[in-house]
């Protein structure tokens, strides 16, 4: 009779056996799936742990405040917090390419990640929370034995250029099973439950070249649409919801003036897996108050639009 609790004892053991008494790190991201491994990790071996926290400056509001607070001050997880935001956004500067974009991350990613590393003397184990369908995935794409690392977390390649081995205690499970494995090991609820966010961050929900301010209404904006999704009661209908601010400004009227400010759209979709997704049908009361809050609530934006493609022939991301 095979339950969480009986799956995570095992889980512990095995993690006990692999590791002895070395040193494990973990890339965390602050997602569910890197996140359940930490913990889980941190029951097991405790401060042979360290994680490191790669902040690119593209998180959402108060993004890295609740990671770390929740991961240090919460589970007392040794935790670094690599806020290297300045280095992503000056090599992003003048960057309008989508592919540039990701590319110029991604490898900003791995060097800043194997810096930080490097300053865990003696480590010898990468964990990463690698899922079952990831396993499969690589398996069939590679053909070979699975040691690339999910290629959202944009780190992949580092455990052999790096010399470590991997642990990765969530191989056999699915993304619900991790969810309940999360819930087990006590992560709350809203954490668990939380919507996809992809590796580059808002650096692809800012189509064109990104900019601090640009970035600043978008947090903004975000936040207010994700707010009214939670009250009213939306958000776990909703595979994933989130705003992009558009590369062009248009003009409006507020009081007795003119506006000249960014417009936004709005994208909400449902889906099974992320590779097909059909777009959210909210009420038009839903959008116009939505509309309304971020035209008033959010300075530097004044046009609101709704975006009704489905995936195919969109995808779920803007670029
Ligand atoms: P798309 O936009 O391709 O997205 O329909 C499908 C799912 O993948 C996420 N996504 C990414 N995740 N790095 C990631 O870690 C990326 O470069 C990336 N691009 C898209 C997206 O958020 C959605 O959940």
């Amino acid at each position: 009779d095979w339950t969480m609790g009986a799956y995570r004892q095992e889980a512990i053991r095995q993690i006990r056996d692999q590791v002895g008494d070395r040193k494990v790190i973990c890339g965390l991201s602050g997602g569910v799936d890197s996140s359940v491994a930490a913990v889980l990790i941190h029951e097991a071996i405790g401060d042979q742990l360290t994680c490191v926290f790669v902040d690119h400056g593209l998180l959402r509001l108060k993004e890295a405040e609740e990671v770390v607070g929740m991961f240090r001050d919460h589970y007392n997880i040794p935790l670094i917090h690599a806020d290297e935001s300045a280095l992503f956004l000056g090599a992003l500067e003048g960057v309008a390419d989508p592919e540039v974009k990701r590319k110029t991350i991604g490898k900003l990613f791995i060097d800043v990640f194997q810096k930080y590393a490097n300053r865990i003397e003696g480590a010898e184990f990468l964990a990463q929370g690698t899922l079952y369908p990831d396993v499969i995935e690589s398996v069939s794409f590679s053909g070979g034995p699975s040691v690339t690392i999910k290629s959202h977390h944009n780190v992949g390649g580092l455990p052999e250029k790096m010399g470590l081995k991997l642990v990765e205690p969530l191989r056999e499970l699915f993304k619900d099973e991790v969810r309940a494995l999360g819930r087990e090991l006590g992560l709350p609820d809203h954490f668990i439950a939380r919507h996809p966010f992809p590796g580059p961050g808002l650096a692809i929900r800012c189509p064109g070249e990104i900019t601090r301010e640009k970035l600043e209404i978008l947090r903004k904006a975000d936040a207010v649409y994700i707010d009214q999704i939670r009250k009213h009661g939306l958000y776990d209908e909703i595979w994933q919801a989130f705003v992009a601010i558009l590369p062009v400004r248009t003009v409006g009227v507020m009081g007795d003036g003119r506006t000249y400010d960014y417009a936004c759209a709005l994208r909400a979709v449902t889906s099974v897996d992320g590779m097909t997704a059909d777009y959210y049908p909210f009420s038009h009361d839903f959008l116009g108050e939505t509309a309304t809050r971020i035209i008033n609530e959010v300075k530097g934006i004044n046009r609101v639009t709704y975006d009704v493609t489905s995936k195919p022939p969109g995808t779920i991301e803007w670029e």
